[in-house]
C-alpha cells in the first residue's frame, strides 16, 4: 500500500525529501517495496494543494525552486484544516523552528496527530518543548511521533539510542549539537576574530542574520532538551538546561587553550548525576586527544557513554538540505515498515 504524505512547510528541507522520494523512487522501491503519493502540501510562500490521488510532485518542485505559486490542485483550506481533513497517513513538518513558544508547528503536530496521523519532523520547536506530550497523544492514536531530523539533521542520533544501542544504559551524551558556532571557533583558531568570523559565517548561510540561536546557545539547548526528553527518558523542561554561547570567546582563550593541548567547543550535554538528569550547554577546553577535538567546520557529533561499550562517538552533517531531507525519508521508512 502506498504511504499518503502531507508536507507542511516546502522549504530547504520540505522540497529536499521531496527531491530524495521522486530521485530514488525505483531504489526505494526495489529495497524495501515502498511506494508513497504526496496527497497535500501547505507553504506561506506557495500556498496550499490537495489531491487525494497524487500530487504533481516534479510540477510543485519546479514552482517553487522558481519561487512561484503552485498552480495545480490548488485549496482553499487552511493550513490546518488541511492537515486534518486530508488523506494523508504521515504529515511532514517542515516549517521555521521556534524555540520560545513552538510556533504554528506546535498546532500542526497536534491537529495531525488527534486526527490519527503519524508526524515526522525536523522542526526542534514541537520536540524540545512538547515532546512528551505529542508522544503520548501519538501512542493512544495508534500513530508515531518521529523526531530524527532534530538533533544532528540526517546523522542518526536518535535511531542509534534507540536501535543499536537498544539495551545499553546511556549514562551521558556529550557532544558537539551546532555545527555554525563550531565552524565559527574552527576559523577562530586560524586567527579570525569573533566579528569577522560571524560575518564569513553569515555570507555563507550557515548563521543567519540574526544569530542570538546559534551563539548564544539556544539551538543546542533545545537538542539537548530533545535528547534528555527522548534518549534520557525524563521529563526535562528546555530551561532547567543550563547554556552559555560563545560569544565571549576571546584570541587570548583561544591562545590559552593551544597552550593547553586543547581547543574550544561548544559542548551540549545531558548526563545521570546522583540520581539526576543534567542538561548543559557550554564552551568547553576539549583536549586534542578527545574524538570531539578533531571535529571542525559545520560538522556535528555525540559521544554516548555506555554501560557495555563504554563511549560510542557518530559524527557526521548537522544540516543541509539532503541531509536533513534524509532524517525524514528514515522516519517516513520507519512508519512504513513497522506500520503505523
Ligand atoms: N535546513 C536545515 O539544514 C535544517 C537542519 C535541521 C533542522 N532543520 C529544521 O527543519 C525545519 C525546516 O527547515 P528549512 O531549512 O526547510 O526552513 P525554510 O527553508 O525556512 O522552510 C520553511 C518553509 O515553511 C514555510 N512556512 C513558515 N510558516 C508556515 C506555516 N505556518 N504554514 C505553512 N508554511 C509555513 C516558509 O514559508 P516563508 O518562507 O514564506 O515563511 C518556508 O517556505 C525548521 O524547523 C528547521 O529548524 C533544518
Amino acid at each position: 500500500m502506498k504511504q499518503r504524505i502531507a508536507i507542511v512547510g516546502f522549504g530547504t528541507v520540505g522540497q529536499g525529501i521531496a527531491e530524495i522520494l521522486l530521485n530514488k523512487t525505483a531504489y526505494l522501491n526495489e529495497k524495501y517495496g515502498y511506494d508513497y503519493q504526496v496527497v497535500a502540501i501547505a507553504d506561506f510562500a506557495y500556498g496550499n494543494a490537495f489531491n487525494p490521488d497524487g500530487l504533481d510532485l516534479p510540477l510543485m518542485l519546479e514552482e517553487a525552486k522558481a519561487k512561484r505559486k503552485f498552480s495545480k490542485d490548488v485549496t482553499a483550506m487552511d493550513t490546518l484544516t488541511l492537515i486534518r481533513e486530508c488523506n494523508a497517513d504521515v504529515m511532514c513538518e517542515l516549517t521555521y523552528t521556534d524555540l520560545s513558544t513552538g510556533g504554528p508547528a506546535i498546532d500542526h503536530v497536534k491537529a495531525a496527530l488527534d486526527s490519527r496521523k503519524s508526524v515526522v519532523t525536523s522542526n526542534k520547536g514541537p520536540a524540545a518543548l512538547k515532546y512528551r506530550e505529542f508522544a503520548e497523544l501519538a501512542e493512544s492514536n495508534g500513530v508515531k511521533f518521529l523526531i530524527e531530523g532534530t538533533v544532528c539533521a540526517g546523522t542518526p542520533v536518535i535511531n542509534l539510542s534507540e536501535g543499536p544501542l537498544a539495551g545499553c544504559e546511556i549514562s551521558k551524551i556529550r557532544g558537539i549539537l551546532n555545527g555554525t558556532t563550531n565552524y565559527m571557533l574552527s576559523e577562530m583558531e586560524k586567527g579570525m576574530s569573533y566579528d569577522d568570523v560571524l560575518k564569513v559565517a553569515q555570507e555563507k548561510g550557515y548563521a543567519e542574520a540574526d544569530p542570538t540561536g546559534d551563539v548564544e546557545g539556544y539551538d543546542a539547548r533545545g537538542k539537548v532538551t530533545i535528547l534528555a526528553n527522548i534518549v534520557m527518558g525524563v521529563k526535562m523542561d528546555i530551561n532547567e538546561v543550563s547554556c552559555k554561547g560563545i560569544t565571549k570567546i576571546t584570541p587570548a582563550d583561544i591562545e590559552e587553550a593551544k597552550s593547553k593541548n586543547s581547543r574550544w567547543k561548544l559542548i551540549g550535554c545531558v548526563e545521570k548525576r546522583d540520581g539526576k538528569v543534567v542538561g548543559s550547554v557550554a564552551p568547553e577546553m576539549v583536549s586534542l586527544s578527545h574524538p570531539l577535538a578533531g571535529v571542525m567546520g559545520a560538522t556535528n557529533a555525540l559521544t554516548f557513554t555506555t554501560d557495555m561499550l563504554g563511549d560510542v562517538t557518530i559524527v557526521g552533517p548537522g544540516a543541509g538540505r539532503m541531509e536533513t531531507g534524509f532524517s525524514i525519508l528514515t522516519d517516513l521508512l520507519h512508519i512504513f515498515r513497522t506500520g503505523k
